[in-house]
């Protein structure tokens, strides 16, 4: 729950030099929250908190994000808020994880076995993982996957209610059916110029279409992260708010493992890796 966004902004404002050109005063009204949450939830993940789907509730300055929640509740800003608020809470407090005996694990990734640290670090976990759960392995290379449209709301929710989207292919054939299946979703993600691939992302956006009649809030998520140089965490950043924050997803301790690794089969060879692989599957198949 973030409220509070001005203070945070007027403070990293300070932090600039003189002329630097003022923040507008809408810019402060709307600015850093999801950011803001996005941090503190990577931070508290980090130390062993685990999140429950959609954590936060966001009081942009003026309120006006709550207009829509606001009028179908016959209240006002304030009221919605505080009514989000409490609901949150209300789950947060009864919520318990299911535990599976052998849970199902859908993996993603849109990279080549061949040449990618990404995947010689997964195939490290992987060994681990095999016989404690059923893992199901799907590669989203290039061309096979169209990113999301962004068709009008009740032409995404026609196709959602009959289990599909606009571009069917094999987002709707063999994605959506595995992400229902799933306990747990471990995304494999490479850093590129900082950010998910453009394949997984287009999963996240494509998502949207399923999450019209489908709540995650029992499915757990991962993220496996390797990065050349830097910059994992703008990545942990992205999946918490797409994935948890946005489509519900249930944040265990410690949700994503990151390594740094650049030439091609440099991963393989980094002290430490296979052990730290082998912790991140123990966490997927212990939970
Ligand atoms: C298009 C592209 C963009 C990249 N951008 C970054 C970056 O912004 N920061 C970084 O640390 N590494 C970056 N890298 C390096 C990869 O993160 C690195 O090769 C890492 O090993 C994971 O990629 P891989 O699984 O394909 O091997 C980039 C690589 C490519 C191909």
């Amino acid at each position: 729950m973030v409220k509070g966004t001005q203070r945070i902004f007027e403070g990293t404002s300070r932090l600039f030099p003189a002329h630097w050109p003022p923040i507008p005063a809408e810019v402060r009204r709307i600015a850093n929250t999801k950011p803001a949450a996005a941090e503190a939830a990577l931070a508290l993940n980090r130390a062993g908190c685990s999140l429950v789907g959609r954590p936060l509730v966001e009081g942009t300055g003026s309120l006006s994000n709550f207009t829509v929640q606001a009028r179908n509740l016959d209240t006002g800003l304030m009221g919605a808020y505080r009514h989000a608020a409490s609901e949150l809470a209300e789950q947060v407090e009864g919520f318990t994880f299911p535990k599976k005996e052998r849970p199902e694990v859908l993996v993603l990734h849109a990279s080549s076995y061949h040449t990618s640290n990404t995947m010689d670090l997964w195939a490290k976990a992987r060994e681990k993982l095999e016989g404690r759960c059923a893992i199901h392995e799907i590669g989203l290379r290039n061309g096979t996957l169209s990113d999301c449209s962004g068709c009008p709301y009740t032409m995404c929710l026609h196709f959602g209610e009959q289990g599909g989207c606009f571009y069917g292919g094999v987002m709707q054939d063999e994605v959506y059916p595995a992400v229902r299946a799933a306990d747990a979703l471990v995304l494999l993600c490479p850093n590129y110029n900082d950010a998910l691939s453009a394949n997984l992302t287009a999963f996240v956006n494509r998502l949207t279409a399923l999450f019209r009649q489908n709540r995650f809030y029992e499915k757990r998520l991962y993220g496996l992260i390797v990065s050349g140089y830097s910059g994992g965490d703008l990545l942990a950043r992205q999946l918490i708010s797409g994935l948890n924050m946005n489509k519900s997803f249930y944040l265990p301790p410690e949700f994503c493992l990151m390594e740094t690794a650049n030439e091609k089969g440099s991963l393989a060879k980094l002290p430490g890796a296979a052990e730290r692989g082998a912790v991140f599957a123990r966490r997927i198949a212990e939970r």
